[in-house]
């Protein structure tokens, strides 16, 4: 059968290598704890789940949305930007619902890169942050993320030798898969940064919420400058 360029392309997929060797050792009949995907394992809160069947059972809502996001959702989302890290965003010019974080990250890569584009990306990451970039025949250029506190450094020396100069860095912290987690003063450097080698900075916030002892991660867009360097993009699932 012929093979899809792009799909040709595509680096292994994670998720779908550790499903084939959970699903083997359970047909071994091996007692497997699935700890591949981060599915929760309590059913969604009553409340949402009712108020999903209410929203259901209006015809109303049985039609196409707005292409941007429907304009109350994308007010409440500026205001919880507004709330929870003061941060103001206009929901009419710089806040859009998309289907998903995953899609956001997909459908972003293709609108802002040209086919050989550079784009700076952590090494290991989740699986989005590199696929979009070989979807949109952009140029992957790994950074290492090892657990030696050095990556900025090592951003640092990619951006420096990469030739032609990269055009995008895609961040996400707290990080899927290492954990590693950071402080605003990171975000000030990565504006610099940006800054110095006209970048665009695309920081995915899945994990804000998902956090222990008390830690808070930073929202990219509390950096001063932030807003006009990159995008964030947050997740609901
Ligand atoms: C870093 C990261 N971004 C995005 C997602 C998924 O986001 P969504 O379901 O909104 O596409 C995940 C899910 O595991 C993730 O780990």
């Amino acid at each position: 059968m012929e093979e899809f360029y792009r799909i040709k392309r595509l680096p292994p997929y994670v998720f779908a290598i550790v499903n084939d060797l959970k699903t083997k050792a359970r047909a071994r009949g091996e007692d497997v704890i699935d700890l591949g995907m981060g599915n929760p394992d309590l059913g969604t809160p009553k409340h949402i789940v009712a108020k999903l069947v209410e929203a259901a059972q209006k015809p109303q809502n049985h039609r196409y949305s707005a292409s941007r996001g429907i304009t109350r959702l994308r007010k409440a989302m500026a205001k919880w930007y507004r709330d929870r890290y003061a941060v103001d965003l206009d929901h009419d010019s710089e806040v859009i619902a998309t289907i998903g974080a995953k899609e956001g990250l997909a459908h972003l890569a293709l609108a802002v890169l040209q086919p050989g584009d550079g784009v700076l990306v952590p090494n290991p990451t989740y699986p989005i942050h590199s696929y979009s970039v070989v979807i949109a025949d952009g140029d992957l250029r790994s950074v290492p993320l090892t657990p030696d506190g050095n990556f900025f450094g090592r951003l640092q020396e990619t951006a420096r030798l990469a030739w032609p100069k990269a055009k995008m860095l895609i961040l996400s912290f707290p990080h899927n898969p290492t954990t590693m987690c950071v402080e605003r003063d990171f975000f000030v450097k990565v504006v610099d940064f940006a800054r110095e080698h006209r970048l665009m900075v695309v920081h995915d916030f899945a994990y804000a919420d998902f956090t222990f002892d008390g830690y808070q991660p930073p929202s990219f867009l509390q950096t001063p400058g932030a807003k006009e360097v990159g995008v964030e993009i947050f997740s609901t699932s």
